[in-house]
């Protein structure tokens, strides 16, 4: 492992590259990137870096966002077979029909959708913004929020506000269920339950927290509490337990795992930096169309 790391060193500098790591991927993976976070937090990087090569660790619709917001960076993803199956449930062509036939609505994508899908929509948020996303807009506005139906369901709920919301899911979340939760409070009573909001929304509502994955890291530090169960994606508790020390952090059972994000391994960043293969290609069209309602999130 070390002789791989030091190599991915030296050609991370003969390349300039920076490279960027979502938190749910490989604890080796988020060790060797100079930045790790979560959907927002890697948005903002790859948009300030100004980085010759962005090697992006993580999912496809990730690193798209990465090539949309640096389009003179070359842009390479390890493993271009890891997609979220999420971002594929709302296929552009699903996105402009609904569009033509309901020339009212707005439609706010959660970022999680592919970069084709980004063109024909009007507003991004992520998890760590959707309700500020969507309180920023006027109450009488209709809105339909894709493809996540289970993030929307729990941010119309936090708001009040109702949506019209599309029928996808994330696979990993979905499996979380409210009886988890409560076997987790047996088994841990002094924990704090944080989830993501792209569980189901009984799984929410059973939950002490629903956070970003960004937002779970830092409430994680500045809670009070010694002890949690984190409802999310276990790439995460890595980077908690470095960061916390003194503190406990328990999964939820059974173990929620993304097998898309766990395909990111150093092996396949090595090939990619040494070869400059994997590189993101977006036309120029699609990154123009795609980078308005990702900007109009990012200003808000
Ligand atoms: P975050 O933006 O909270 O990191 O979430 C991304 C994601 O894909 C969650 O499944
Ligand atoms: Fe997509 Fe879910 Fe994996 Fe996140 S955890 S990348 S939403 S499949």
């Amino acid at each position: 492992m070390q002789d791989i790391f030091q190599e991915i060193q030296e050609l991370k500098k003969t390349r300039k590259a920076l490279i960027l790591a979502h938190n749910y991927t490989l604890p080796e993976v988020q060790d060797v990137a100079d930045f790790t976070g979560d959907s927002l937090e890697l948005s903002r990087k790859a948009a300030q870096c100004g980085a010759p090569v962005i090697v992006f660790c993580g999912v496809r619709f990730m690193a798209e966002t990465a090539k949309i917001l640096s389009p003179g960076s070359i842009v390479l993803h390890p493993d271009p077979t890891s997609g979220c199956p999420m971002a594929d449930m709302a296929p552009v062509e699903a996105v402009r029909k609904y569009r033509e036939q309901h020339p009212d609505t707005l439609l706010v994508a959660y970022v999680n959708t592919t970069a084709a899908t980004k063109t024909a929509v009007d507003l991004c948020c992520t998890s760590g913004n959707a309700e500020r996303v969507i309180a920023s807009l006027p109450k009488e506005q209709k809105i339909m929020f894709l493809p996540d139906g289970d993030l929307g369901a729990n941010v119309s709920r936090a708001l009040n506000r109702p949506m019209e919301l599309w029928e996808g899911y994330c696979p990993t979340h979905y499996r979380i269920h409210p009886d988890d939760l409560d076997k987790a409070r047996k088994a841990h009573p002094g924990a704090e339950i944080l989830v993501h909001p792209e569980c189901l929304p009984a799984v929410v509502q059973k939950a002490d927290k629903a956070l970003s994955t960004g937002g779970m890291l830092k409430y994680v530090q500045e809670s009070p509490c010694r002890e949690f169960v984190i409802g999310t994606e276990c790439g995460i508790l890595h980077r908690m337990r470095k960061e916390n020390p003194g503190k406990a952090f328990h999964p939820l059972e059974p173990v929620p795992v993304c097998p898309n994000m766990k395909k990111i391994t150093l092996e396949k960043i090595r090939n990619c930096l040494r070869d400059l293969s994997c590189q993101v290609e977006l036309s120029p069209e699609t990154i123009r169309m795609a980078r308005t309602p990702i900007d109009k999130m990012l200003a808000l």
